[in-house]
């Protein structure tokens, strides 16, 4: 019977070893992984799944916030989800949705209003994940467009924003300015 615990009570290494299994050993490259060097993900959103003491899935929330580039507003806090990953030979029972379950209910009883992931709509729409709302964010490096998708756990909580997602507060330390985004938004195109 496969558990849903505190991703705390899992095994470091076998959390390395699953995200390598799942996208390879080069992940840390990923532009995601910009906003999560240095970063401690968020201990009260994170789960894991467990069949018999095994690990069979992991999903962590990271804290990001997104900054206006051009001069408009206050930095907007929000979350992003993922690393989420299953063991193939667990794939198609419902980990990978029970553990964002689990995740984002959870973030919204503690207030959070808004969550960003860079993944497959089709499969994340099933938890209210949209491209509607994403349009006007930018991530720190290249990433498909058409995968930064947000979920709003507070209704408006995308609506209108615009800007670079970027570490929190105090542990920002990429300068990207816009034409830096345009240009590696030509090189994706
Ligand atoms: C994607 C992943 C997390 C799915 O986990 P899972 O526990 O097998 O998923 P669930 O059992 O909750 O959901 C399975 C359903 O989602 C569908 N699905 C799985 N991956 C999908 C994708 N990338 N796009 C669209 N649908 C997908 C399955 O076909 C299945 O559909 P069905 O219910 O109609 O049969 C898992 O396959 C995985 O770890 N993949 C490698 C890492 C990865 O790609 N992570 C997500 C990107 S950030």
């Amino acid at each position: 019977m496969i558990r849903i615990r505190p991703h705390r009570e899992a095994d470091p290494a076998a959390v390395e070893a699953l995200l390598d299994r799942s996208f390879g050993a080069d992940r840390h490259r990923k532009t995601a992984y910009r906003l999560r060097e240095g970063v401690a993900p968020l201990d009260e959103l994170s789960f894991a799944a467990f069949d018999n003491g095994e690990l069979r899935g992991s999903l962590q929330f990271w804290p990001v916030r997104v900054r206006p580039l051009q001069g408009g507003g206050a930095p907007v806090d929000a979350l992003l989800l993922g690393p989420l990953a299953v063991d193939p030979a667990f794939a198609g029972h419902g980990i990978g949705m029970g553990l964002m379950r689990v995740g984002l209910r959870r973030a919204r009883l503690l207030g959070h209003r808004l969550v960003i992931l860079v993944g497959d709509l089709p499969y994340y729409s099933r938890v209210g994940f949209r491209r509607e709302g994403a349009e006007g964010l930018r991530m720190p490096g290249p990433v498909d467009p058409d995968r930064l998708l947000v979920h709003e756990l507070a209704p408006g909580a995308a609506e209108g924003l615009e800007g670079l997602i970027e570490k929190p507060e105090g542990q920002a330390t990429l300068k990207v300015t816009e034409t830096d985004l345009d240009n590696r938004r030509e090189t994706l195109s």
